[in-house]
């Protein structure tokens, strides 16, 4: 399992990119580039998550593509990790998912990427333990949620998300239950592409922080991993990508669930929807906050600075920090 260790004082920060989209537009990547770059130079963050879709050109296999954002992304000198979403190609035959990966690999000092074991559905089932003082504080699960895959629906066969599939749901509770024995509880957050049908409670019947521009969109089926998660009892938070303009946060059964906010100029959110990404601060305490800020690219920006944090929609009353409580053990 990687580690990374904490800063000697206060959170560990994450900063969170999510669909970059780099090569679908390649007249927007150098804004996406900018963006990173702003953003990273203005938090210092001790970890970057990519949450899927950094690159669609064609969803094939583009070498100078890849080599070019790694060759960016190293830069910072920072320790950077990744989760497929689903523009990244199929499991299929032509492999491109795992191809990709195992040339980001190849491209990168300060990448973290596991493809995971090989028995395990999907490219990149992998953990990151932040540790203090030498021990395990905080476990960072990265999960494939995988390409696409059909579904009778209404009659007819479509062409459907997939969706973190049983066996990914197994080696996450055998892998979390095992760092419980070594070591006690030890918090945790889970980043993945495609949120989980448990955002569609979020978004209809939980007070949210932040915007939801879209439906929320999710796999068909409800494979369980969040009920898991639940039972599992150490997961304290899941941050998603894929949906452009959602970006907001909401507690589900005392489990944040958080959209990241759309990095990439590429995608296809409108032009007027600001860009940029999400800080989650993972406290020694075992509190979490976490917040949105958005990007302004050069020409807009004036002597206007080029990171800020928005002021976010309340839907109701909301955390802005998370405390968390012991959970019942479910079975
Ligand atoms: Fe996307």
């Amino acid at each position: 399992m990687f580690s990374v260790d904490f800063p000697p004082e206060g959170p560990f920060k994450i900063l969170q990119f999510t669909d970059l989209h780099l090569g679908n537009r390649p007249e927007k990547d150098a804004l996406t580039y900018a963006l990173v770059e702003d953003m990273v130079n203005d938090q210092a963050p001790d970890l970057l998550v990519f949450t899927g879709d950094i690159f669609t050109k064609d969803e094939a296999f583009q070498p100078t593509l890849i080599a070019e954002a790694c060759r960016r992304i190293d830069a910072f000198k920072t320790p950077w990790a990744f989760c497929m979403g689903n523009h990244e190609g199929t499991h299929g035959q032509d492999g491109v998912r795992a191809q990709k990966a195992a040339f980001m690999v190849s491209q990168s000092q300060y990448l973290l990427f596991d493809s995971g074991p090989k028995d395990v559905y999907g490219i990149g089932n992998y953990a990151i333990s932040l540790k203090k003082h030498g021990k395990p504080a905080w476990t960072v699960f990265l999960l494939d949620s995988n390409d696409f895959t059909f579904h009778m629906i209404r009659g007819v066969p479509s062409r459907v998300h997939d969706a973190i599939r049983p066996d990914q749901i197994a080696w996450f509770q055998q892998t979390a239950d095992t760092i419980r024995n070594l070591h006690g509880p030890v918090p945790a957050v889970a980043f993945f592409h495609v949120p989980v049908p448990e955002f569609i409670d979020a978004a209809m019947f939980e007070p949210y922080l932040g915007d939801r521009g879209q439906k929320v969109t999710t796999p068909p089926l409800n494979t369980g991993f969040f009920a898991a998660a639940l039972a599992q009892r150490d997961l304290r938070a899941m941050f998603v990508g894929h949906d452009h303009t959602n970006s907001f946060c909401a507690d589900v059964l005392g489990i944040p669930l958080a959209y990241g906010r759309c990095s990439g100029y590429g995608c296809n959110a409108p032009a007027q929807f600001p860009r940029g990404a999400r800080v989650i601060l993972l406290w020694p305490d075992e509190s979490l906050e976490t917040y949105p800020l958005l990007h302004r690219p050069k020409q807009e920006r004036g002597s206007r600075p080029a990171v800020y944090r928005p002021e976010e929609k309340r839907s109701g009353p909301v955390y802005d920090r998370f405390h968390f409580f012991p959970q019942e053990k479910m079975y």
